[in-house]
């Protein structure tokens, strides 16, 4: 069976890593979608860094792509909440394409942005398409973990400590973290209701839901990570000066009505020489238990798990699919052949 029609919709570093990993698993790429003036009418083989012509012009016009290429899924890599995801994700809907978004928020958004997660939701059951999201957080704080907490007996609580590099992404990620801005614009961002939610929190409800939590109360406390020597940003291409935010630290912590306590410290930040990803989890019940991933590629593990879903939102039931109606993540060794009958 030939493989999956992608548009991929954004081209930049998770774009154009998805971009490989899709064509090397036998996806067809039909359609290309960028913002940038630089990248618009070029080669998407070109712009995605790689080695050669993919016969794939990117385009401005990203409903207008969808329409006339008709893909089986579009894949979306270009912000992380709501306000900057609605419209471009509605448009894809509409045009009667499934949509799978490495979105923070759409990980998990009835709680964050209900009104417009049950809109999304609404006009992907009446186009009969699905719209997911995946990434990084579908295996390593979701996925293994509550692996972990199906292991347990009973549980008081979860509490996970995760690490990320911000120059493993682009400037789209760099600017989400406040890379560059001071500790009191920090401080007043971080307190206004207006701050967009959580990375962790939107993962701690994905997390309740697999492990059939019911989510009462969530509250986060944040603090900034700042630069002690003047420190180089790829992502931004520039240099962090001492004393302002090289990014910084949530702690979420999620009550849930069965009892279980979920916790998860998670720190985003341009690292120092020496520094590498961590993902470590903590379970306290009868029996405890631990869960250590150290010096994870965290961009690769993004990339490769949302390729490895896309053959799970293209046979998903119509709507808004968060994991808990997904099955498990598992590894695909090509996009390109049929599964074998359930
Ligand atoms: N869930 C996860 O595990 C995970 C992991 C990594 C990243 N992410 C999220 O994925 C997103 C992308 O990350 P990244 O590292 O690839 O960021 P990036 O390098 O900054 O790329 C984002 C791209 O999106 C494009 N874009 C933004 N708005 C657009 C629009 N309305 N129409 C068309 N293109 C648009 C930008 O295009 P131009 O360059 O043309 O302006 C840019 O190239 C971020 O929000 C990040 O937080 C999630």
């Amino acid at each position: 069976m030939a493989g999956p029609r992608v548009v991929m919709y954004g081209v930049g570093a998770m774009g154009s890593l998805a971009t490989r990993m899709i064509l090397e698993k036998g996806g067809r790429i039909v359609g290309a979608v960028a913002r940038s003036p630089e990248k618009l009418g070029r080669d998407l083989g070109d712009v995605a860094g790689l080695p050669e012509r993919l016969g794939v012009e990117v385009s401005g016009d990203g409903p207008g792509v969808v329409r006339a290429t008709r893909p089986d899924i579009v894949v979306m890599t270009i912000a992380s909440y709501m306000p900057e995801m609605y419209g471009p994700v509605r448009a894809c809907l509409e045009e009667g394409a499934n949509v799978l978004s490495l979105s923070e928020e759409l990980l998990s958004s009835w709680r964050t942005s209900a009104d417009e997660t049950a809109e999304l939701d609404a006009v992907a059951r009446k186009n009969g398409v699905t719209l997911t999201c995946s990434g990084h957080q579908d295996g390593y704080w979701v996925g293994l973990v509550s692996t972990l907490m199906g292991t347990a007996h009973r549980i008081e609580t979860v509490r996970g400590s995760v690490t990320w590099n911000v120059d493993d992404f682009g400037p789209e990620l760099a600017r989400d973290q406040m890379v560059g801005a001071s500790p009191e614009e920090f401080t007043s961002w971080a307190s206004t209701a207006k701050r967009p939610p959580t990375f962790g929190r939107t993962s701690l409800h994905a997390l309740a839901a697999v492990a059939g939590l019911t989510v009462v109360g969530s509250e986060t406390v944040s603090r900034p990570e700042l630069a002690a020597v003047p420190l180089t940003c790829k992502a931004l291409g520039t240099t962090v000066e001492a004393g302002r935010l090289i990014g910084f630290t949530d702690v979420d912590t999620v009550h849930t009505a069965e009892g279980p306590v979920l916790v998860l410290e998670m720190t985003g930040k341009v690292y120092a020489p020496g520094e590498s990803d961590s993902n470590r989890w903590s379970l306290v019940g009868e029996p405890s238990l631990e869960l250590h991933n150290d010096d994870l590629p965290t961009h690769l593990t993004t990339c490769s798990t949302l390729v490895n879903r896309i053959p799970d939102v293209i046979a998903a039931e119509p709507g808004y699919r968060t994991l808990d109606l997904l099955p498990p993540l598992r590894y695909r060794s090509t996009l390109a052949s049929a599964d074998p009958p359930a």
